[in-house]
């Protein structure tokens, strides 16, 4: 069973889920990272890790459809069931979502639908919200739209920062992702 991680950023999210394979908590094999962005931190903690990497990006290819036809390609290279995103800051297309339907995950700093797209955290502060947390989904083409598998909330306590609620978001993903990634493969075994 083998899972390719998506991200564009840090990497906390990855490195949490690389962790728990580490310590053999978890059914599945990380079989690669990949970033649109060379330059991720993500990549060196992936390293770290002994987990292979690729990264390429949007615009060296002439359209979206071709960048997403050697993604397609690599996770068929690689017999990848899962593709797990962490931080992964773009919009799948029809291209990946449609052969691996249900089979692509999320998560996102907000208890969704409340608060999609960019800044999550920054949208739940402006709006003067008493609490947000995470939400772990299924990946449709839409923003933030796919099946909810699991939330957890996180509540925001008086004089919370931006970053204070970022850390107290990150520790939650930390243990929600891999907690939920692993029962989901579970089941995936079940019913096949
Ligand atoms: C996380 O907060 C995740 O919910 C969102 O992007 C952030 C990625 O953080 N989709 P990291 O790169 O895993 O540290």
């Amino acid at each position: 069973m083998k899972i390719a991680l998506f991200a564009s950023g840090s990497g906390s999210n990855v490195e949490a889920i690389l962790q728990v394979h580490e310590e053999k908590k978890f059914d599945a094999v990380p079989a690669f990272v990949f970033s649109d962005r060379p330059n991720a931190p993500v990549l060196d903690k992936a390293k770290r890790y002994g987990v292979p990497v690729h990264t390429f990006r949007p615009r060296d290819f002439d359209s979206k459809q071709q960048y997403e036809e050697a993604l397609l390609h690599l996770l068929e290279k690689y017999d990848i069931q899962w593709v797990i995103l962490a931080g992964y800051m773009r919009l799948l297309g029809a291209t990946i979502v449609e052969p691996y339907a249900r089979r692509i995950v999320n998560i996102h700093p907000s208890l969704l639908p409340e608060y999609p797209g960019l800044d999550a955290v920054g949208q739940a502060l402006a709006a003067g919200a008493e609490e947000t947390g995470v939400t772990i989904h299924y990946v449709d083409t839409g923003m933030d739209t796919g099946e909810v598998i699991r939330q957890k909330r996180v509540p925001i306590t008086a004089g919370e920062t931006k970053d204070s609620l970022e850390e107290k978001i990150k520790q939650v993903e930390h243990q929600l992702y891999p907690e939920t990634l692993q029962n989901l493969f579970r089941k995936g075994f079940k019913a096949r």
